[in-house]
């Protein structure tokens, strides 16, 4: 198996890095346009090896995309991480750009290779790499952020109850936002609903909280977070990889699921060695559909900036979200 990740930042390497102490790849790439950091990286990295006990064989690549050929994986973390002052439509400028001339020369040398999107905002740039990905099954080109919301929502139950974070079992739709729904009806801790070991004041504190939980750590650090962003979309890599079959919650092209359709949204997904082989449909209640469906029309408005500044030729923001 041969992965690439497209940006050797602070979540690209954080994530290469588990790929690599997990060893289901044979050759890890790591790719970008700083020479500096991407062969600097790349050398550290390996240079764990020995301590850390793995064979991973692990590639710097200057922006040559040539050594990315026949890849089964890319996970894509090129682009800039939201700064003060600027704004969502400046990075979707930016990093619509940046998508662009990754994908776009991915796609030419692995033809047939699963790109999981983690730049941001992460649901338009996901359907920026569909886009400029002409060709590629909709199957192939998906976003992670979902695994990362969860993770957070789990470990926050997990601190506020005291029990082991392995014990607590959710999923999560909509949006990477503040639109994003956390779903309790859908959270148990082994199987125990939630509601019945938590009451409804400090579980409505932790949803806002969750939402909230990139900005919290954008505050505190000055910029986004790494560890569990790269964490996740590793994990995300290995369900592929390993054809785990397991259930995450990923930003995936809807096509009518959820009533919904022309957008990438975070759903519950099968993830395995062909991508997304099931989009899985949760039997929603009125006040879940429908705060699904404002998160679908706030990424639907993301859309729209990207749209109209005419990257790409292909668009689908002026067609309703809901069917
Ligand atoms: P970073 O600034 O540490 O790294 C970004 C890297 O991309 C840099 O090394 C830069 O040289 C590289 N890069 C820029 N243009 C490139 C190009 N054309 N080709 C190849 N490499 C290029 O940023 P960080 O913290 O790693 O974040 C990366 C992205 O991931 C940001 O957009 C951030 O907002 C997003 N993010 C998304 C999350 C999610 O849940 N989906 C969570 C955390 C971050
Ligand atoms: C995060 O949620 C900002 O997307 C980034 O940490």
């Amino acid at each position: 198996m041969k992965i690439t990740v497209v940006g050797a930042g602070n979540v690209g390497a954080t994530c290469a890095n588990e790929i690599a102490i997990r060893e289901f790849a044979d050759e890890l790439v790591l790719l970008d346009i700083n020479e500096g950091i991407t062969k600097g990286k790349a050398l550290d990295l390996w240079q764990t090896s020995p301590i850390l006990s793995f064979d991973t064989r692990i590639v710097p690549s200057a922006g040559n995309y040539e050594q990315t050929s026949e890849s089964d994986v890319v996970v894509i973390t090129a682009g800039l991480p939201r700064k003060p002052g600027m704004s969502r439509d400046d990075l979707i400028s930016t990093n619509a750009k940046i998508i662009k001339d990754v994908v776009e020369n991915l796609v030419k040398y692995s033809k047939d290779a699963i790109l999981i999107v983690v730049s941001n905002p992460l649901d338009v740039m996901t359907y920026a790499a569909f886009l400029a990905a002409d060709g590629l099954s909709s199957k192939k080109v998906f976003g992670m952020a979902g695994i990362l919301d969860t993770a957070r929502y789990k470990s926050f139950i997990s601190r506020e109850l005291n029990i082991s974070p392995k014990s607590i079992h959710a999923i999560l739709m909509g949006g990477h936002g503040d639109s994003m729904v956390p779903l309790p009806r859908y959270t148990t801790v082994s199987g125990i609903p939630i509601r019945e070991l938590m009451d409804e004041e400090k579980l409505n504190e932790i949803i806002e909280r969750t939402k909230k939980g990139g900005g919290e750590l954008v505050n505190l650090m000055g910029t986004s977070a790494w560890y569990a962003p790269g964490a996740a979309a590793a994990q995300m890599v290995e369900a592929v990889v390993k054809n785990q079959r397991r259930v995450f919650p990923v930003c995936a092209a809807l096509n009518g699921e959820y009533g919904l359709n022309n957008l990438h949204l975070g759903v519950p997904v099968v993830l395995g060695r062909n991508g997304i082989e099931q989009v899985i449909e949760l039997k929603l209640n009125d006040e879940e559909i429908a705060l699904v469906r404002k998160s679908a029309r706030e990424v639907k408005e993301l859309m729209k900036v990207l749209d109209d500044l005419n990257i790409f030729s292909r668009k689908f923001s002026h067609l309703d979200p809901v069917v």
